[in-house]
């Protein structure tokens, strides 16, 4: 029998509008917080006690996060709150990426012979972008909360006032870091004891933080970005040769992004649109391996075919993507699945294609600063966050009297064309620093949605952002449970440099061999990186789970 075509686009659109009806209607009565440290994922629960949405409980686990975690994210710093409103369907990414400031000089970044001086682009005053994260949280808390800010601020006040005990995370950001933190009298006094790292369990309390969350709390925005805060930080950040003004400051603003969309094998990813790589990333890689059976496929076939679609996606990030206020990018079309079948015509399964016979369109591994959390709550609102001050403890210069640890985002602009920054990223005019412009990250907080489960997930990690969310949606697609695909082993490939990263055990010698034979460069047993904080609705059950990294140590995923 032929369906007449209207039937089959009435039948279409009953079974689309049951899978939005589902996720509309029903809420799970439960909420659940995963994050990486407990005292962050506590105050996101306290929060809900009071009343407050999974947007106020975002609001406390950032806030909390920016004192207990203060090595991976801060008021100092900036991030992507994708979120998810479940009475109306409403989805936006506030973005509250850090800005260059006005007076921006990509030259003061090299050394006499024009290379990048990396020294200035990650420590101290000149590698510091104007903080976004406070007036991301000023913006949800009034636009998406239920409570006013002083409430969902009031546990991290509390934890920079009263102390927390250090542990061994954090600990040994901080004597990763120490050479740079003693450069600074204020760092000094919060971070190391007589110049040393402190023992395990020595209180860390920060009183001056403390203060500036509480002029946050009271004034909203104009409490960081005007007045005493402000001035602080002007003042200070000048005394150590940077050239923030007070307007780069007062002018900062968030911006609400239209969230990436793509379907994936019956999901509808949502995902960080520029000026974070990440969606872009993602699209381009599960849109390669689309025109492939990856299920039915061998692992080494699986990991081919995996790292010659990264190859091909962050190729296009070096060259192509940046901040969207300031550049013309083609993004539907780099996401389209026409162009993934232009880049598969190249693509071949039995050899490696060099980076280098792609047209053109010092590495430090990416470790667990930066930080994500996931949140659902009862009523079915979610809310994925990915912070940063980029490298562990941030440009290690806290401004005296304000307790605020500046990031070292500037070092994410391709400060130097094609001088590989951090993480091994490489960039041209598209990611150059200008004055107010965002740097281009890969932090990509993700919603999958399904017919039958929902995941809210992301991880920090630096360039190996996008490629550690992917395997672990791979996971989740094949049914795996947020503990189970949190702790996944990952491997990972960025175009440049020309190599497969694997965590230990992620590729057997033997799939290592079969990798080598194909033309690949292995690097297996690199040390381990990532700390991924995912929650998954299952619609057929209603229940909720949640997944913390083991990798993370103090992280902690409740349900409740
Ligand atoms: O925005 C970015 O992509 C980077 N600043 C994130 C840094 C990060 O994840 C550090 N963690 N290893």
């Amino acid at each position: 029998m032929r369906l007449s075509a209207l039937r089959i686009v009435l039948i279409g659109f009953a079974v689309a509008a049951a899978g939005v009806a589902d996720a509309a209607t029903r809420a799970p009565g439960k909420a659940a917080i995963a994050s990486a440290h407990h005292l962050a994922t506590d105050a996101g629960f306290e929060v809900l006690a009071q009343g407050g949405n999974a947007f106020d409980a975002a609001v406390a686990v950032t806030a909390a996060l920016a004192v207990v975690e203060s090595s991976s994210s801060g008021i100092g710093g900036g991030g992507f709150w994708l979120l998810h409103r479940a009475s109306d369907g409403h989805q936006v990414m506030v973005d509250g990426r850090e800005t260059a400031p006005m007076a921006v000089d990509a030259k003061a970044y090299l050394d006499a012979d024009g290379k990048l001086d990396r020294d200035r682009s990650v420590n101290g005053a000149l590698a510091a972008g104007i903080p976004g994260e406070p007036a991301a949280l000023a913006h949800i808390a009034h636009k998406y909360g239920r409570l006013p800010l002083k409430v969902s601020l009031a546990p991290a006040i509390r934890l920079a006032r009263q102390g927390f005990p250090l542990e061994s995370r954090l600990q040994g950001m901080i004597s990763v870091r120490k050479d740079v933190l003693l450069r600074y009298p204020a760092s000094v006094e919060i971070f190391l004891r007589k110049a040393e790292v402190p023992a395990l369990g020595t209180l860390i309390r920060q009183p001056d933080l403390a203060r500036t969350l509480e002029r946050l709390a009271k004034d909203g925005f104009d409490g960081f970005y005007r007045g005493r805060t402000a001035e602080l930080l002007v003042a200070g950040v000048r005394k150590q040769g940077g050239n923030w003004s007070a307007d780069d400051l007062a002018n900062y603003r968030i911006k609400e992004r239209t969230p990436l969309k793509f379907h994936h094998r019956g999901y509808e990813l949502v995902t960080a649109p520029p000026p974070s790589s990440g969606g872009v990333l993602l699209a381009t890689i599960l849109n390669v391996m689309e025109g492939y059976d990856f299920a039915a496929m061998e692992r080494a076939d699986r990991l081919h075919l995996m790292v010659e679609s990264m190859r091909r996606a962050y190729r296009d990030r070096s060259y192509i993507l940046g901040d969207p206020d300031f550049v013309d990018m083609p993004i539907r079309l780099l996401t389209s699945k026409a162009y993934a079948a232009g880049l598969r015509s190249s693509l071949r399964m039995d050899r490696a294609t060099a980076s280098s016979a792609l047209p053109e369109g010092g590495v430090i591994d990416g470790g667990t600063d930066t930080t994500h959390f996931s949140i659902i709550d009862a009523d079915g609102n979610m809310a994925a966050v990915t912070a940063s001050v980029n490298l562990p403890m941030g440009s290690g210069l806290i401004i005296p009297g304000t307790g605020v640890l500046l990031n070292n985002e500037m070092d994410d602009f391709a400060l130097a064309a094609n001088q590989a920054n951090s993480y091994g990223l490489i960039g041209t005019d598209a990611n150059a620093p200008q004055g107010g412009k965002r740097m281009l990250s890969t932090m990509s907080p993700t919603f999958a949605f399904g017919k039958d489960r929902i995941a809210v997930i992301g991880t920090p990690g630096g360039s190996r952002i996008a490629t550690m969310v992917l395997i672990g949606l791979l996971e989740f697609f094949e049914g795996a449970q947020p503990s189970a695909f949190v702790a996944a082993p990952r491997i990972h490939h960025q175009y440049l440099p020309d190599a497969i990263s694997a965590e230990p055990g992620a590729i057997s010698a033997e799939d290592a061999a079969t990798l080598r034979a194909r033309g690949h460069v292995v690097n297996e047993g690199e040390r381990a990186w990532g700390n991924m904080q995912s929650v998954v609705w299952d619609l057929r059950e209603n229940t909720l789970s949640a997944g913390s990294d083991p990798r993370g140590v103090v992280g902690k995923a409740e349900v409740k």
